[in-house]
């Protein structure tokens, strides 16, 4: 059902504007994070350009400027729609990956976001429904609605159940989610990309979803939006008590990343969950990431307290993180993600 500007229902609405209130309000200042316990190694004879340096990076077929990807937000709301415009122009124009936020209001309301297709004819643009729409009746078939309707290049799966289940209206029923997923890679043409919203994914949940076929993984660690304490703060006064000691549940991304790629080395695994800059999006590499994810951030890049949209910033912002990368791995001495790689091994023996 769609209200009378084609968006969906009143309730849905508001709680999405609401959570973009909240996930902006998150972060304002620099925090801590579990990747500033990690150093890149200096070296002072890199023999290297920086001109020279070399960050384009193979993701699901596309080649890409950098290894970024904005991961997806939420979508289905008037404000929720202009950001999503705004981040798949910014991403194409950088030549990054992006990711929508959950494709499911839209599609269950019968109205398509295939504009955003048009706007972004050229970027790697990702799907998203989420694990427990997926494992519920119709839900491959929803799946595969979401694709068609951005031919999208491939579709995100997310996995929050610590964030449904401190969410009023979530979902508390979890059964069947994996078989859905190995189901989907097996309907699907395109890749299938698992990820949290937030919290982490284990080596074992990681190895899980390999053994169902799933070869793209986003880590969405804890240390950046944090969705446990966005459904808390959401909760009535007499139930937040029941939720306070959840808040913190988790995985901190520098140790995630090493964990997810033991588990599965062959898998592409996006490192994010609170990433800053591209110095944190180049420790990830090194840990062994293929790619760095950010949304809080760039959220925060496109809109002000005010809800003004700056496209401008955030395209200065994506600059600025592929300059943060290319001077990392610069001085580094490495000429390259793969380069950099080789550094770990040789340093490493
Ligand atoms: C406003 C907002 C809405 C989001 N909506 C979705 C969503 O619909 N689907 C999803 O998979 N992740 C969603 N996310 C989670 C992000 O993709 C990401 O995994 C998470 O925010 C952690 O990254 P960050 O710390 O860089 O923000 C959303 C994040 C934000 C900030």
């Amino acid at each position: 059902m769609t209200d009378n500007t084609g968006h969906t229902p009143p309730d849905t609405s508001a709680r999405k504007d609401t959570h973009l209130d909240l996930a902006r309000a998150q972060m304002t200042e620099m925090p801590a994070h579990s990747l500033d316990r990690i150093a890149l190694p200096y070296s002072a004879l890199p023999e290297l350009s920086i001109d020279e340096v070399d960050i384009t990076t193979s993701f699901m077929g596309a080649s890409l400027s950098a290894p970024i990807m904005i991961t997806g937000m939420t979508g289905g709301t008037a404000r929720a729609d202009a950001i999503n415009e705004h981040l798949v122009m910014a991403a194409e124009t950088a030549n990054i990956a992006i990711g929508l936020g959950s494709q499911r209001a839209s599609l269950e309301a019968g109205t398509s976001q295939s504009n955003l297709r048009k706007l972004a004819p050229k970027a790697c643009l990702i799907g998203n429904i989420g694990g427990a729409q997926l494992a519920s009746t119709n839900g491959i078939e929803l799946a595969i609605r979401a694709v068609e309707d951005i031919e999208a290049d491939g579709l995100a799966i997310h996995l929050n159940p610590l964030q449904e289940i401190i969410q009023p209206e979530g979902d508390h029923d979890w059964r069947g989610v994996e078989r859905a997923i190995g189901m989907l890679v097996d309907r699907l043409d395109c890749p299938v990309l698992v990820k949290e919203v937030g919290a982490g994914l284990s080596a074992e949940v990681v190895g899980r979803l390999a053994a169902q076929g799933v070869r793209h993984i986003d880590l969405a660690c804890k240390g950046g939006t944090n969705w446990a304490l966005i459904e808390y703060l959401r909760q009535s006064p007499e139930n937040q008590p029941v939720y306070a000691p959840f808040i913190d549940t988790g995985y901190g991304l520098a140790d995630a990343i090493g964990a997810a790629r033991e588990s599965v080395p062959d898998a592409v695994i996006i490192a994010s969950g609170g990433l800053r800059h591209g110095l944190d999006i180049a420790k990830s590499l090194w840990l062994g990431a293929n790619m760095g994810g950010m949304a809080g951030a760039m959220l925060r890049q496109l809109e002000d307290d005010d809800k003004t949209l700056h496209p401008e910033r955030l395209a200065s912002a994506l600059d600025m993180l592929k300059t943060q990368i290319r001077t990392a791995l610069f001085l580094s001495g490495a000429s390259s993600v793969t380069a950099l790689k080789r550094i770990r091994t040789r340093l490493s023996r």
